[in-house]
Formats: C-alpha cells, sequence, structure tokens
C-alpha cells in the first residue's frame, strides 16, 4: 500500500460556519502552506486524532487555493467529534481524491443541479466553476430540496443565486411549516411539476439515497437518458486511493474510479 499517501497532513481550522442544525462547515489551511487545487466533486479523508477519519467532499476552495471548505452532517462518532471543534483547532487531511464531474465536457450545454440536503455540498463547487465561467455555459438551473427550513444550508449563496438573473432557483421543503412561504415537496416531485425537459442539458444529482433513486426515475420518466445524468456515490471508504478495496462495485472503485459517475457507467444497484 502507498502508505506515504496515507499519512494526513496537519491542518488548521480557520472558520466554523454553523449552516442548520446538524450541519456544520470548515474553512481549513494545511499547515505546511501547501495550496490545494481540489476540482469539483472531488473528496478528501479528514480525522482527527484518536477518533479516525471520515470522507468529505471539498465544497469550495479560496481562488488562491490556499484554504478549502468541507462542510458536515453530524451523523455518528467522527462528525460529532468534528461538530466540537472550534477555530484554531487542528485535524488531519488527506487528498484530495478522486475523479471530479467533467465540467470542460459540459461547455456550451445547459445544467441542471439537483441537490438534497448535504447532497448540495459536491454540487457546489461545479455552481462556483459556472459562476467563474458563466460565459462558457448556458441556462444554469438549481433545485434544492430540504426538509425543514431549519435543514436548508447555504443561506448566503442561496440570496446570490436568487438574485442572478442567469440562475433558476427552486428552494423546497419536505412538507409544510409554520412561516414558510416557499415551494413545498419533496425534490422528485419538483422535478415532475417542473417538467424538467432533457434538450441538450445535463443534470447532477446528488442527496439521501433515496432522494437519488426517485429524482433519477422521475427524469428517466421526463425521457432524461442515463449518460446525461450524473451522480457522486457515497459508500464507506477507508484508503480512498484505491488499494484497500472497501469501496468497489463491480471492477470499478468509488474512491478512484469515482465518486462521479453517468448512469450508464454504473449498475443500478449502486445508486
Ligand atoms: C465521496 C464521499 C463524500 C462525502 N461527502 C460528505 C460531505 O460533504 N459531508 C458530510 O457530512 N458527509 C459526507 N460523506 C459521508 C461521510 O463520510 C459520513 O457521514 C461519515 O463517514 C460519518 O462518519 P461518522 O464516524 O460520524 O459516522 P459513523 O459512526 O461511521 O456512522 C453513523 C451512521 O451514518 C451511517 N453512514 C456512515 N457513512 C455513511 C455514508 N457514506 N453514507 C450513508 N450513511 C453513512 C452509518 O451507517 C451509521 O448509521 C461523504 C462520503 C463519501 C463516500
Ligand atoms: S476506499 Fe480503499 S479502495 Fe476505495
Amino acid at each position: 500500500m502507498a502508505t506515504i499517501e496515507l499519512v494526513p497532513e496537519p491542518a488548521m481550522i480557520k472558520k466554523v460556519i454553523q449552516e442548520s442544525r446538524d450541519v456544520k462547515s470548515y474553512v481549513l489551511k494545511l499547515d505546511k502552506s501547501r495550496k490545494i487545487a481540489a476540482r469539483p466533486g472531488q473528496f478528501v479523508e479528514v480525522s482527527v486524532q484518536g477518533f479516525g477519519e471520515a470522507t468529505f467532499a471539498v465544497t469550495r476552495t479560496s481562488k488562491d487555493g490556499s484554504d478549502f471548505t468541507i462542510s458536515v452532517k453530524r451523523m455518528g462518532h467522527l462528525t460529532k467529534m468534528l461538530h466540537r471543534a472550534v477555530r484554531g483547532d487542528m485535524v488531519g487531511v488527506r487528498g484530495p481524491y478522486g475523479n471530479s464531474f467533467p465540467v470542460d465536457a459540459w461547455k456550451g450545454k445547459d445544467i441542471v443541479i439537483i441537490g438534497g440536503g448535504i447532497g448540495l455540498a459536491p454540487l457546489r463547487p461545479i455552481i462556483d466553476h459556472i459562476l467563474q465561467h458563466r460565459e462558457d455555459y448556458g441556462k444554469l438551473e438549481i433545485i434544492f430540496g430540504a426538509r425543514t427550513p431549519e435543514d436548508i444550508l447555504y443561506k448566503e449563496d442561496l440570496g446570490i443565486w436568487e438574485n442572478d438573473e442567469t440562475i433558476q432557483l427552486h428552494t423546497t421543503i419536505d412538507v409544510p411549516f409554520e412561516g414558510w412561504n416557499g415551494r413545498v415537496g419533496v425534490v422528485p416531485v419538483v422535478v415532475k411539476d417542473l417538467a424538467l425537459k432533457p434538450d441538450s442539458r445535463v443534470a447532477v444529482v446528488c442527496g439521501p439515497p433515496i432522494m437519488i433513486k426517485f429524482t433519477v426515475a422521475a427524469l428517466r420518466e421526463l425521457k432524461w437518458s442515463d449518460d446525461r445524468i450524473y451522480t457522486t456515490l457515497e459508500m464507506k471508504m477507508q484508503c480512498g486511493i484505491g488499494q484497500c478495496g472497501r469501496c468497489n462495485i463491480g471492477e470499478k472503485f468509488i474512491c478512484k474510479d469515482g465518486p462521479v459517475f453517468s448512469l450508464d457507467q454504473i449498475p443500478e444497484h449502486a445508486l
């Protein structure tokens, strides 16, 4: 095994952002001032000494690559420890790893981003990339679903996207909620209501497995072909570099050949 690649680099938490009741974002800076050049869709392995390691999408990189952001949903052992971390604390980082969304191949196309909950984290760099190279892409439509208004992430970005005339943003919550005057309904239903036409567009879907499954079904019903629907797969990982065999689907390793795939590249059971 390539042990050198498995040694985490120390990184300092520069900033903690409480995004929602159970999601916090962390702006991290590598201790040795190594710049990080994560492509949209890539992930890092983040460790807390004595508590282990977990996988997180790089959800934003600063322009000069001197720092980067991860968003962490509180789930179990490691993420609970991370949620206790404060500015100035140190964590370990390996990566970035994995393939990335083929944003260059998508030039000239209209893009539909469909995120559910923390699933928006790996998709935000695509939106950042398109906004930084706006003239290279067609229309940008974003559908973001959260369980309740209290689960909505990236409120500042959503405000910016809402006011951007080149973006069509649809934010929805799962069920009615006191004080919420916006759209209500789960993401797959919104996709059907909007009757999203495939035309020459590309759709990128990420969220909880049930949301992905029904959103993909809705897109297929609307005659989207599998080569135009992309997702990023989640599976408990260990090495992150294709060495331990923990994350394979058939002959493919999610950590190395993925995590980004178009649906025609993976078996149905991988969703
Ligand atoms: C490529 C990739 C990118 C990811 N990006 C993010 C991200 O940006 N933000 C984020 O918050 N999480 C992300 N995850 C998921 C994250 O890695 C897990 O939630 C984390 O490992 C949980 O660690 P834990 O020790 O806190 O929980 P554990 O104690 O390991 O697990 C707690 C519970 O969560 C479940 N669980 C753990 N990992 C996963 C998983 N991968 N998928 C579904 N259920 C799981 C377990 O079955 C258990 O029920 C990503 C995973 C992958 C593979
Ligand atoms: S996590 Fe080890 S092979 Fe993918």
